[in-house]
């Protein structure tokens, strides 16, 4: 059912969750490769596809946890090859993000995934920062590259991936940790890590996705990110819900990813609104809208339809959270605070 017509919310709460500004922090760019994009860049590079068409690549999407998503999501991004299919990528996420009302937005991709192709990083990065550049005349909505390492691949490869990077160093803003949990805990990338942040970059990584509470504790004293990706598991330490909030450590939790993805068995069951009742700074994000059912607002307004406790108030919490975790300045922090204020006076006062 769509989320619009999920019967058990009120129409001014479902119109607040839409027209509230909002920042995006935990998009893989490449996650957003909607199929029909696909479909017309496989076209246009003479890629040859292993599915008949679009709905038989759609009807692929049902994994069974991180690594059965990643294998598609893989395949998929291989119709990435020239800066302009970056840069259409990116710009139709930013078409989805308007629609959503996303004010910022601060964007993961994966270089390794295709300078292993033999993409070279700048046709990766122009495509993209363009793509940044023209949503912000476009749609006013600013944004911010965030370069992930994938934790399968080694720490030197990693450092490869860095280096070749840095003359692309306007171009982004930080680097993160992305891909299989399982068996690549943090303290694999420490010394890289070391190195961003040396150099000035902010950093961020996933943990406690799949992996275990403690992940978060190593990818938050090793590595010394300054946000956790995902995070959910952190439920399972009393100790660590406790040291989150008391250190304001954001959380970019992704509600439709973790379904998706069985981290958790259904939205009801999902742990968002208790930690925001534990005073955790959480966000909502889409992940990978392309395969996980929905963009940022049908991840806010199919988990609100699922707990009905939550109203106008967590709805301002979420937003003030997204904002308060991103990397902008505390003037900007403040402008969109007020703004979010104006549109709940609007819709919901
Ligand atoms: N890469 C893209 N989406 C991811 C996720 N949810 N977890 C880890 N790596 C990813
Ligand atoms: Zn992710």
């Amino acid at each position: 059912m769509a989320a619009d017509t999920l019967p058990s919310r009120p129409d001014p709460l479902r119109a607040l969750l839409r027209r509230m500004p909002k920042a995006e922090l935990h998009l893989h760019i490449e996650g957003s490769l909607e199929p029909e994009l696909i479909f017309r860049l496989a076209a246009r590079n003479g890629v040859k596809l292993p599915y008949p068409s679009v709905e038989a690549l759609r009807a692929a999407y049902a994994f069974t946890d991180l690594q059965s998503f990643l294998d598609l999501y893989y395949a998929g991004a291989s119709v990435l090859l020239k800066e302009e299919d970056f840069f259409d990528l990116a710009f139709a996420y930013f078409e989805r993000a308007a629609a959503d009302n996303v004010v910022h937005a601060e964007i993961f991709f994966d270089p390794q995934t295709h300078t292993a192709r033999g993409v070279p990083m700048a046709a990766v990065v122009h495509g993209l920062a363009h793509a940044c550049q023209r949503a912000h005349a476009e749609y006013g909505i600013s944004s911010a590259l965030v370069l992930c390492f994938l934790r399968h691949l080694s720490e030197d490869d990693a450092f490869a991936t860095l280096e070749a990077a840095l003359p692309h160093r306007q171009h982004f803003i930080g680097v993160g940790l992305d891909s299989s949990e399982r068996g690549h805990p943090p303290e694999k990338f420490a010394r890289v890590f070391a190195r961003a942040r040396e150099l000035g970059l902010h950093l961020v990584a996933h943990a406690g996705e799949e992996g275990p509470a403690a992940t978060i504790e190593t990818a938050l004293d090793v590595l010394k990110v300054e946000r956790i990706d995902h995070g959910v598991r952190c439920t399972e330490s009393p100790a660590l819900i406790e040291r989150l909030a008391r250190q304001r450590v954001p959380l970019t939790v992704c509600p439709l990813s973790n379904v998706k993805l069985c981290v958790v068995p259904d939205l009801a069951a999902h742990p968002l609104p208790a930690l925001l009742d534990a005073g955790l700074c959480a966000t909502i994000n889409s992940d990978d809208p392309a395969y996980f059912g929905g963009y940022v607002v049908d991840n806010y307004l199919q988990l609100f339809a699922a707990h009905p406790r939550m109203g106008v108030q967590q709805a301002r919490q979420l937003a003030l959270n997204s904002f308060e975790a991103s990397f902008v300045g505390a003037e900007q922090k403040a402008r969109w605070a007020r703004e979010l204020d104006a549109v709940i006076e609007r819709l919901a006062g």
